[in-house]
């Protein structure tokens, strides 16, 4: 089946008193997400994967240098459709069964927003961290490119787009800070219980 660019989940000005403005999002959704969608589709034709889903489509061409192309662009694609979910215009608190399990795994709240700064900041060019579910653990991760955590078999829990064109528009080269306001301002907690609770973790 083709790819389709959904709408927003939200107006395109509706994350700026969070720090991520209109224009991001229109050239981040509008533009580039939508390039994503367009030069998939052209690459899934005849690739003998037209009838798969978007993630069996992901799984089936990661390491397969033949379909590199095809890859990148549908994970891409995933991974967009992820993050504009991860984000609401005035997310709540983390819910406190999320909250005990961050403690869990990585001794606190700040620390796990630490890790998962780090690891953004350390993903050496354009790519991708991510608060996973990974055989029952929470752990962080950094992908590059559009690679996933659905190649990997694990369950993408939170994940922050930290290729340049996330964020210059607002925040310029400074990496570290776009990420860190995006766990304190943007990330809806709501959905990343959600997607825990719906992997059985
Ligand atoms: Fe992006």
């Amino acid at each position: 089946m083709a790819f389709e660019l959904p709408n927003l989940p939200y107006a395109h000005d509706a994350l700026a008193a969070g720090g991520m403005s209109r224009e991001t999002l229109e050239y981040h959704h509008d533009l580039h997400h939508k390039a994503y969608v367009d030069n998939g589709n052209k690459l899934l034709a005849g690739s003998g994967l037209e009838g798969k889903s978007l993630e069996e489509v992901i799984v089936a061409t990661y390491g397969d240098d033949t379909k590199a192309g095809l890859f990148n662009n549908a994970s891409q694609h995933w991974n967009h459709i992820q993050f504009w979910e991860m984000m609401a215009p005035t997310p709540g608190g983390m819910p406190g069964a999320l909250e005990a399990r961050i403690k869990d795994a990585f001794g606190s709240v700040e620390k796990f927003k630490e890790d998962f700064v780090a690891a953004g900041v350390g993903q050496f060019g354009s790519g991708w961290c991510w608060l996973v579910l990974d055989k029952g653990a929470l752990k962080v991760t950094k992908t590059p490119n559009g690679v996933n955590p659905l190649c990997f078999g694990q369950t993408a829990l939170l994940g922050c787009d930290v290729w340049e064109h996330s964020y210059y528009i607002d925040f310029r080269n400074k990496r570290p800070a776009f990420i860190q306001n995006f766990l304190d301002k943007l990330a809806n907690w709501e959905n990343v219980a959600d997607r825990l609770a719906a992997a059985g973790g």
